[in-house]
């Protein structure tokens, strides 16, 4: 009877540690994560796109007029990187309060609205003139 028990406790102590030492779940989501961060959302990019760029770049403003068609995508993929932060660094936007740009479009804004624009460039598959 003790050696029966003491089996039993064996067994549970086994299966205990091998779900442990199985668990895929923490370095997936991280990696998922880090992907995700880098490709960013186009539906959420045009979203953002609509409410933080374009009332500055419609037809009539004095800042050009910009859609997703204004750039092929490698011409975006190099405005963001040596550009964007020049062109927007001292601006504040007077439809949001006079709140400086560079506080309202983060980084993680910025990786949407750049995925959507390059998403439908001049040269995409699905070029878009609507922003
Ligand atoms: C408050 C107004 C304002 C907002 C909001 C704004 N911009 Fe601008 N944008 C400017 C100004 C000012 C320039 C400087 C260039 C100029 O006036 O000719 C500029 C220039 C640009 C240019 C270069 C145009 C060219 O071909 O010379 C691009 C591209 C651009 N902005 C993209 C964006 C994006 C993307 C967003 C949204 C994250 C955005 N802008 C939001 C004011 C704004």
């Amino acid at each position: 009877m003790k050696k029966i028990l003491f089996l039993v406790i064996i067994f549970t102590l086994l299966t205990g540690i091998s779900e442990v030492v199985n668990h895929p779940g923490i370095a997936d989501a991280e990696n998922n994560q880090a992907a995700k961060a880098i490709t960013g959302n186009s539906k959420k990019g045009k979203y953002f796109y609509k409410d933080m760029c374009r009332h500055c770049h419609m037809p009539d403003s004095p800042h050009k007029e910009l859609t997703p068609m204004t750039k092929t995508m490698d011409q975006w993929k190099r405005y963001f990187k040596l550009k964007y932060f020049l062109h927007h660094n001292n601006i504040v936007d007077p439809q949001k309060d006079n709140k400086p740009l560079t506080e309202l479009v983060t980084p993680e804004i910025i990786i949407h609205i750049k995925t959507f624009l390059i998403k439908h460039a001049a040269d995409s598959d699905q070029p878009q003139t609507c922003g």
